[in-house]
């Protein structure tokens, strides 16, 4: 699906606090060689050159226009961007820090991922993922069932979440790690607007079903997905629409 960076920042607190509280967790002193795997607009990899500034810091995008957003915001020689797709990609040297926040969702086949990702870290290498695990919410579901009059060409888009529950990754990684955290956190995030949930989603999950349909199929979709999102996060009478949202913490540092 194509990104649209402006969009995506709409919402930039509430994405950018999860990152923060993976960031903590992370005991690494000086790693050498980080990578930003889905660094997207490269919010946090900056974060992470602020953190570690001796370290060589990629970030690495399948997205033209997120790179194209995050080389423009200009830091100098900090963070080489790099446009691959991870499901393809190995770092060129094994990797001191593979951070992704928010971004491995998108990547099928887990199990594999997450094996191959292990293998690419130096001895003593740390993986720190952060992962959306909300599928079973209403933002998702109120999707699926708005979907259903275009089944056949919406159906397909509705892709099942490939994310586990906490016990599946701790069976894949503790067979290499010396170390691992895993945990999951319910944000209580506090929107404001017309329609806020049905803007969170526009720029990720909703993007690919909007655009597969136009004129006033297209319209029909929104209303009712619209609808159906407005009785299931109702707007308080102060005005702020509540938007729970599950997210999956993984840090893994492997052996020495
Ligand atoms: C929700 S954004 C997160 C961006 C950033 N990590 C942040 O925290 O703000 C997800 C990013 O993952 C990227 N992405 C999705 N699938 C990818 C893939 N197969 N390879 C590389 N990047 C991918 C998208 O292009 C997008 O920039």
């Amino acid at each position: 699906m194509a990104w649209d960076p402006s969009d995506y920042l709409k919402f930039a607190d509430h994405r950018l606090r999860p990152a923060l509280d993976l960031l903590a967790r992370i005991d690494a002193r000086a790693p050498a060689r980080i990578f930003d795997l889905g660094c997207g607009t490269g919010n946090v990899t900056r974060l992470l050159a602020r953190r570690w500034p001796a370290a060589a810091i990629t970030g690495v995008d399948s997205s033209p226009e997120m790179l194209a957003a995050a080389q423009g915001a200009g830091d100098g020689d900090a963070v080489r961007w790099l446009l691959a797709d991870l499901a393809a990609w190995a770092p060129p040297a094994p990797a001191d820090l593979l951070f992704s926040n928010a971004a491995l969702h998108w990547l099928d086949d887990h199990a594999g991922l997450f094996r191959r990702l292990v293998a690419a870290l130096a001895p003593g290498g740390t993986l720190a993922v952060q992962m959306p695990r909300n599928h079973a919410a209403p933002s998702h579901t109120c999707m699926a069932a708005a979907a259903r009059p275009w089944w056949d060409r919406l159906g397909p888009l509705l892709r099942p979440s490939p994310v586990g529950d906490p016990a599946f990754y701790h069976d894949v990684l503790a067979p290499h790690a010396a170390a691992l955290d895993i945990w999951e956190s319910e944000y209580l995030q506090l929107l404001t607007g017309d329609d806020p949930v049905l803007r969170w989603t526009r720029s990720t999950a909703l993007a690919p079903l909007a655009e597969a349909l136009d004129g006033a199929a297209r319209d029909a979709f929104l209303a009712d997905y619209a609808a159906r999102l407005r009785a299931a996060y109702p707007r308080r009478p102060d005005g702020t629409t509540l938007f729970p949202f599950r997210r999956l913490f993984i840090v893994a540092r492997v052996r020495e």
